[in-house]
């Protein structure tokens, strides 16, 4: 029997400091720690995410060695988010795990973030196998940096069929919640608050955008105008309708994201259809999903909770597959904020494409 593949993976991209362990394919730990100290700014300030992972790296790193049972001299290799995602924080992950690979004379493995979140869906816990998407799916990658329609040809092989050209789904409704008062991140309250709304209470505009990108920007500051407005004639408006709102926002935002997914399904003739990013937790972008799955139009594939925000899981399962082909990364390799090394690995069918948005 050939020895087990035990691998490490540090995620430091943004505001969580996660790190996992993975035997063979099955999660043995995943041990996140957030960052409240940002909720007082209603947004990521990265200096403060830099000095936070600092504090934060050591311990999380112990305690996910320390749950998974594992000592630091049985690992095959340490898996790293590079980037995309703020500079500050992935050098504080990864100046960790490339001492941590030298130290211990093991393989140091790269990760793309956005390539992570899409192979969230092939990590298998316990005794249980979860059913996995078979190639080639498409994926609905949406986070607070991404909005993208991603075709999957292989862990290594995928092709962004749109993406957004401006701001992106979790960005849009983070920043309506920051209008209407509420506390950040946004999106996890607007459900909250959505699930006693009305959605059909008020309409917001909606791009009309050719072939399968993107658009939100338009969505906020239609939403910006209509709440001035209202506000002017009622202070107390936002108040009185919070619930509405944001029903009738999180029903935007995912007839949006729904239309373009479903044009992608039409013209690929792809079925095998995935979610993945911070956004995938929303309840009616699920049920959305889940509606296809029983009109018989898709075969569904959407992440538990855990593995939908940031997590150093899906920089394991990815490095896990990486290993067994042998694909290294050199100790010097730099970390990367975005631009076209964020670009997933992944191209355009017309070209290549970088995708523009961190995170
Ligand atoms: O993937 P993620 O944790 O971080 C990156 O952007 O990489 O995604 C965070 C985003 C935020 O915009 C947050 O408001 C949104 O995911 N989010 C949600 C929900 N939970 C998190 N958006 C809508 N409904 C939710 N339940």
């Amino acid at each position: 029997m050939s020895a087990p593949i035990t691998i490490l993976a540090i995620e430091s991209s943004c505001d969580d400091t996660s790190a996992a362990v993975l035997r063979d394919g099955r999660l043995l730990s995943n041990v996140t720690a957030g960052q409240a100290v940002h909720e007082a700014y209603g947004g990521v300030v990265p200096e403060l995410a830099s000095r936070a992972h600092q504090q934060n790296i050591l311990p999380v790193v112990d305690r996910a060695l320390k749950v998974a049972g594992v000592d630091k001299s049985q690992l095959s290799a340490i898996g790293v988010t590079l980037g995309p995602g703020l500079l500050g924080s992935l050098l504080v992950g990864t100046s960790f795990a490339k001492g941590m690979a030298i130290a211990l004379g093991i393989p140091l493995i790269e990760a793309n973030h956005l390539q992570g979140h899409i192979l969230a869906h092939f990590i298998q816990e316990g005794d249980t196998d979860r059913p996995v998407p078979p190639y080639p799916y498409l994926c609905l990658l949406v986070s607070g940096g991404n909005s993208q329609i991603v075709k999957v040809n292989a862990y290594d092989d995928m092709e962004i069929l749109g993406q957004t050209i401006d701001d992106a789904a979790g960005e849009a409704i983070d920043k309506c919640s920051k209008v209407m008062g509420l506390g950040y991140p946004g999106g996890p309250i607007i459900d909250r608050l959505a699930r006693q709304g009305n959605a059909k209470a008020f309409t917001f505009s909606k791009p009309n955008l050719p072939g399968l990108d993107y658009s939100f920007s338009g969505l906020k500051t239609s939403f910006l105008y209509f709440l001035r407005d209202r506000l002017a004639e009622d202070p107390d408006f936002i108040e009185h309708h919070k619930e509405d709102l944001a029903a009738s926002l999180e029903r935007t935002v995912v007839e949006i994201l729904m239309k373009k997914l479903k044009q992608a399904v039409r013209e690929t003739g792809i079925r095998h259809v995935a979610l993945s990013g911070g956004v995938s937790a929303n309840t009616a972008l699920r049920e959305a999903f889940r509606a296809q799955q029983q009109a018989g139009n898709w075969d569904i594939f959407i992440p538990p909770f855990s593995y939908t925000t940031d997590n150093a899981a899906m920089i394991a399962i990815t490095a896990y597959y990486k290993y067994r082909d042998g694909i290294f990364c050199p100790i010097e390799k730099p970390a990367y904020a975005g631009g076209r090394a964020a670009s997933l690995n992944a191209r355009r069918p017309d070209g290549p494409t970088a995708s523009k948005n961190a995170g």
